[in-house]
């Protein structure tokens, strides 16, 4: 491998680590913050979810900055956004200050999302494109792993500056490495087509563009609305529900689950361009399928051994969310669109990623409430299981094509 290619390896890496920790940290900054500002509960969930609407605004803004100013300034700018939202977030003092800086935390986020697989897909061979654009959803694990582990650490002191300031370093790191780094090719050669023919928006409605964008937009939904997040963000209470004594073995629950969310993406990076983005899927969907239904089978049983059983199912879903929709679909979404849409439909299906997400967060306590832990992980089964259907007719596989050879591969099936 090159050694651009290996600073690029790095650089997906980073971006995807400050995605995670920028993510997760809320979980422990919130347990900190509680007290000191005498927060609310709407005052709690507007923190937690004003960084998911800064997100949506990034993805829907992302793909058109990256057409217009290209994909390494984008990500130059991206990486100032996050050093600042930290500073922000570092210095804050209010309230008002902490919503604005989690807001402007959101927007690096959303925007750097979709831009660090574009530009590490433009960039990586066929060969590697997988393993090295999943790399990214490896650091956005660790990055959920650290921000767990650094509200452990934290805790002591209450410390949430330190815990938001970390997201400094890593933003001035990533900064640094954009600048051993090139434009891709890619983007040279839209801007030059670009100036010929002006693409519109409308086009990524139209046929042949819209069946392809279609194929990205859902496979973002079904990441998110097979209920990752669910587990991620609410995991502790799961296991206390699940009968769990306390919260901290249910904390250190919570980091068992983000360690088992890390070794498998290791294993996911091994397995992307050897076994292609299909058959981890269908792998993927099978288990996480049958893990939640083992789930609704030890909440509606109430055996004595259900915390073993629930931690032991909830290991199997993320084993299997981790080799597959975890990093295949950020793959997918970077490699199935022809380059002259790219940018704009990464940016739409990253918003719906983003968007599901938010529902996600926002309603699981509420259908916890109406439809029981039995009642809600069956949702999640039955579109896990909807989501297979829609992989094994729909997704086609990419793994060892370049870009271009994938464009032409839509059009030879008579789809472009
Ligand atoms: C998803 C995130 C999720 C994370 C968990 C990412 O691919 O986009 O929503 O929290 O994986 O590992």
């Amino acid at each position: 491998m090159s050694k651009v290619l290996w600073i690029t390896a790095v650089l997906a890496f980073i971006g995807g680590l400050l995605f995670g920790y920028a993510t997760a940290n809320i979980a422990g900054g919130l347990l900190f913050l509680k007290s000191e500002f005498n927060l609310s509960l709407f005052q709690q969930g507007a923190l937690v979810s004003i960084l998911l609407l800064g997100a949506l605004l990034g993805a829907m803004i992302g793909g058109i900055v990256a057409d217009n100013l290209g994909r390494k300034r984008t990500l130059l700018i991206t990486a100032l956004l996050f050093l600042l939202s930290g500073l922000f977030l570092f210095l804050a003092g209010s309230l008002l200050a902490l919503l604005m800086g989690r807001f402007l935390l959101g927007i690096a986020v959303g925007i750097s999302s979709l831009l660090i697989p574009l530009y590490v897909s433009e960039m990586s061979p066929p060969n590697h494109r997988g393993a090295i654009v999943a790399l990214s959803q490896l650091g956005i694990t660790v990055g959920i792993l650290l921000a767990y582990l650094a509200a452990l650490l934290f805790s002591q002191t209450s410390n949430w500056r330190a815990l938001f300031g970390m997201i400094m370093p890593f933003a001035l790191v990533e900064f640094c490495l954009l600048f051993f780094l090139p434009e891709t090719q890619a983007f040279r050669k839209f801007s030059r087509e670009k100036k010929q023919q002006q693409p519109t928006w409308k086009i990524l409605f139209t046929n042949p563009y819209r069946r392809i964008l279609l194929i990205g937009v859902m496979i973002s939904l079904f990441q998110q609305i097979t209920g990752i997040n669910a587990i991620i963000y609410y995991a502790p209470q799961i296991f206390r529900s699940a009968g769990f004594q306390s919260d901290r073995s249910a904390l250190l629950a919570t980091i068992g689950i983000g360690s088992i969310n890390v070794l498998a993406t290791i294993f996911s990076l091994y397995l992307i361009d050897r076994a292609g983005r299909r058959r981890l899927l269908l792998i993927g969907l099978a288990g996480m399928v049958f893990s939640l239904l083992f789930m609704v089978f030890t909440f509606i049983s109430s055996f004595e051994i259900t915390a073993i059983i629930s931690m032991i199912s909830l290991m199997i879903y993320i084993v299997s969310f981790a080799i597959s929709l975890g990093p295949v679909t950020w793959v997918l979404i970077s490699e199935i669109f022809p380059l002259n849409i790219r940018g704009r439909a990464m940016g739409i299906a990253t918003f719906v990623n983003w968007f599901s997400n938010f529902v996600i967060a926002f309603s699981f306590l509420s259908l916890i409430k109406y439809l029981h832990e039995g009642g809600t992980f069956l949702l999640f089964a039955i579109i896990g299981t909807l989501g297979y259907i829609y992989v094994y007719y729909k997704v086609p596989e990419t793994k060892n094509k370049s870009l271009e050879e994938i464009e032409m591969g839509w059009k030879k099936r008579g789809e472009l």
